[in-house]
């Protein structure tokens, strides 16, 4: 058993999991007890495998963890938005989130979210029609539940809408959909994209009535607001995350599937990706800072040397 104090420990043996051909190591803390929940099956089965006497039995119990593990695991939706933030900025065409898309892709993106606003202040329609045609993962949209996007989707056929609330004044979404206030509304325009065989998930607060809102107006999915649990003092962030936590599962029992996000940052998203029953996270703005962070060197060498060595 490692010490409790070395993250790196975790993902040390993450990666000696993986790895067939490494020495068998067993994980010095599970990701679940970072997280202070009660023990996820997946523990279990570790604990159970670490506790076999016989290197074959555990190395069969841990390729069967691996499976359940990797089938488990969240997969990430890229919000691009920022990307189209910065071209909107100057009104030009770079940077294009349609070209860069591709390469979140690359990155590992199983999937790209998109918010066309009813402002049109950073993704245009000609990005979601672009889009529909390069993305080759899936294209999630997100929109408000309005007779105008609601035609957009029907024509573009994403792979799955998200309905959120839009305020014009707000800088992002700003708290989850009141599915329970607008319960005909949403029901209307869940049962227009079902026909269209879109699938619906509405951004809502991790609150009951909303779930059992969501429910009855026919969404199969729902996606859960991270941002009160992301902005959560030290104090109250374990209470946050138990919200979460408890609505999945409550979630799961009513027949829905859940997704989640806003607000998620490096250093906040394992106690969600680790929830049993999260099926996808949407994460964007502080993927696009990094990338930012990762790329501003090489972009400021590539000028400097194009200034250096010019092209006569
Ligand atoms: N999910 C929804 C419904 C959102 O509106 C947003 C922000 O546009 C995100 C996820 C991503 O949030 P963030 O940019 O904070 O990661």
């Amino acid at each position: 058993m490692g010490s409790k104090k070395d993250p790196h420990q975790d993902i040390n043996w993450f990666h000696a999991w993986r790895d067939p051909t490494a020495p068998l190591v067993w994980p010095p803390i599970s990701k679940t007890y970072l997280c202070n929940s009660s023990f996820s099956s997946i523990d279990w089965a570790v604990s159970l495998a670490s506790n076999s006497k016989n290197a074959t039995t555990q190395v069969k119990l841990l390729n069967k963890i691996q499976i359940e593990y990797t089938l488990v695991m969240a997969s990430l939706g890229i919000n691009i938005d920022h990307i189209a933030n910065i071209r909107e900025a100057r009104r030009t065409i770079e940077p294009d989130p349609v070209q860069l898309a591709f390469l979140a892709e690359i990155g590992g993106a199983d999937g790209i979210t998109v918010h066309l606003r009813e402002d049109r202040r950073h993704i245009q329609d000609r990005d979601v029609r672009l889009l529909r045609e390069t993305v080759k993962s899936r294209l999630n949209l997100e929109m408000a539940a309005t007779s105008e996007m609601v035609g957009i989707a029907l024509e573009i056929i994403p792979d799955m809408v998200t309905l959120v609330p839009e305020k014009r004044e707000e800088i992002t979404t700003e708290g989850g959909l009141d599915v329970v206030a607008n319960e005909s509304q949403l029901q209307l325009v869940v049962k227009q994209l079902n026909q269209a065989e879109i699938p619906v998930s509405l951004f809502i607060d991790p609150i009951q009535k909303q779930l059992e809102a969501s429910v009855r107006v026919g969404a199969k999915w729902v996606e859960l607001h991270t941002g009160n649990y992301a902005e959560a003092s030290e104090k109250t962030k374990l209470k946050e995350l138990a919200r979460i936590k408890e609505s999945t599962a409550m979630a799961r029992t009513l027949g829905l599937r859940v997704n989640a996000g806003h607000g998620l940052t490096y250093h906040n998203v394992e106690c969600i990706a680790a929830i049993e029953g999260m099926e996808e996270l949407n994460i964007g703005h502080t993927i696009i800072s990094r990338s930012i962070a990762v790329g501003l060197k090489e972009a400021v060498q590539e000028m400097r040397n194009l200034i250096k060595n010019p092209r006569r």
